[in-house]
C-alpha cells in the first residue's frame, strides 16, 4: 500500500528521509479522477526512478471558471486503489488550506505561451499551473517529473519553468491514452453520457482528417476550413479553436514543409464540458499525388 501524505511537513519527513537513502524520485502531478492515463504517467515514472509520488489537488488557483473547478470530479477513494495496484509508494493530497496557506503574491508569465491556444483562450490558466507546480517542485525536490502529451502546451510551460530556473529535474512527455473509440482519456469524460462520448470522438476523426488532408497536399487553409465544417455539420459539439503548430513553439505554422515536426492542437465544447485534445507528427510529403 502507498503511504497517503495531507500534510507538507509529513512530506517533508518522508522526502528526507528518501533523499538520505539516496534513491531517486518520480513525481507524477496530478488532479485526481484518475484514468489510464495517468496510471501510465505512475507506470513510467515506476520504470525511470526508485520512488514514485503522486499528487491528488485540485488546484483552485489554475480554474479560469469557477464553475468549471466547482464541478470537477472528486474520486480519492478509487484514485488511492487505482494508484496502489499500480505500485505507486507515496500519494500527497493536501487541502486547499494546506498548499496555499496565504495568499500568493508572485505571479508568473510565460511570455507568448500566454497568447496562443490554451494560454489565449484560459486567461491565468498558466499563472496557476506554473505555481503548483513550483510548489509541488520545491515540496518534493522529484528528480524527474511526468506530464502527459494531452497537455501539450502545459508541457511547454513546465518545459519553460525548469529551464528559466535552472532546476535540476528531468522532464518526461507521456503519449496520450486514447479510449477505443479514438477519445483521449480526460478525468473531464466522466461528465458526458454515452451519446455525448460519441459525439465527443469529432475530435479524434477531424485532427486525422487534417493530418490526412495536410500530407495530402492540402493548403493550411483548406485544412481548417475542412476541419470547421466537420464541427459545425456535427449537432452537440462545438469548435474553440483548431491550430496547426510547430511541435516545439506551438506556434502557428503558415507553410509547412518536410521534414517539419507538427502538432494538430484542439479544443472544443461537448454539453458544457471542455474538451482538448492534439496529435503530433513528422511532415512528410505525399508522393504520390
Ligand atoms: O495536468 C494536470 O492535471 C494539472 O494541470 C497539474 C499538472 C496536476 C497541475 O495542477
Amino acid at each position: 500500500m502507498p503511504q497517503v501524505i495531507r500534510s507538507k511537513y509529513d512530506l517533508k519527513a518522508v522526502i528526507k528521509n528518501i533523499k538520505s537513502k539516496r534513491a531517486s524520485i518520480g513525481l507524477v502531478p496530478t488532479m485526481g479522477a484518475l484514468h489510464q492515463g495517468h496510471l501510465q504517467l505512475v507506470e513510467t515514472a515506476n520504470q525511470h526512478y526508485d520512488v514514485t509520488i503522486a499528487t491528488i489537488f485540485v488546484n483552485p488557483t489554475q480554474f479560469n471558471n469557477k464553475a468549471d473547478l466547482k464541478k470537477y470530479p472528486k474520486t480519492e477513494e478509487a484514485d488511492i486503489e487505482k494508484l496502489s495496484a499500480t505500485g505507486c509508494d507515496v500519494i500527497f493530497i493536501p487541502e486547499v488550506k494546506e498548499i496555499y496557506q496565504k495568499e500568493v503574491t508572485i505571479g508568473l508569465n510565460f511570455g507568448y505561451l500566454e497568447e496562443i491556444l490554451e494560454g489565449k483562450h484560459r486567461p491565468g490558466h498558466f499563472n496557476g499551473v506554473g505555481l503548483i507546480v513550483m510548489k509541488l517542485f520545491g515540496l518534493v525536490e522529484p528528480t524527474g517529473a511526468f506530464f502527459g502529451q494531452k497537455d501539450l502546451q502545459q508541457f511547454r510551460i513546465v518545459s519553460t519553468l525548469i529551464a528559466d530556473f535552472d532546476l535540476p529535474i528531468k522532464l518526461h512527455l507521456v503519449p496520450i491514452i486514447r479510449e477505443t473509440s479514438g477519445l483521449a482519456m480526460s478525468s473531464r469524460n466522466r461528465r458526458l453520457n454515452d451519446a455525448e462520448l460519441k459525439i465527443a470522438t469529432t475530435i479524434y476523426s477531424a485532427l486525422h482528417l487534417a493530418k490526412a488532408q495536410l500530407i495530402e497536399g492540402y493548403t493550411q487553409e483548406m485544412v481548417l476550413d475542412n476541419v470547421e465544417r466537420v464541427f459545425r455539420e456535427e449537432n452537440g459539439i462545438e469548435l474553440e479553436y483548431f491550430e496547426i503548430v510547430d511541435e516545439e513553439t506551438l506556434l502557428s505554422k503558415t507553410k509547412v514543409s518536410e521534414g517539419d515536426r507538427l502538432a494538430l492542437c484542439v479544443a472544443a465544447f461537448v454539453a458544457g464540458v471542455r474538451l482538448i485534445d492534439n496529435i503530433i507528427f513528422e511532415y512528410k510529403e505525399c508522393k504520390y499525388r
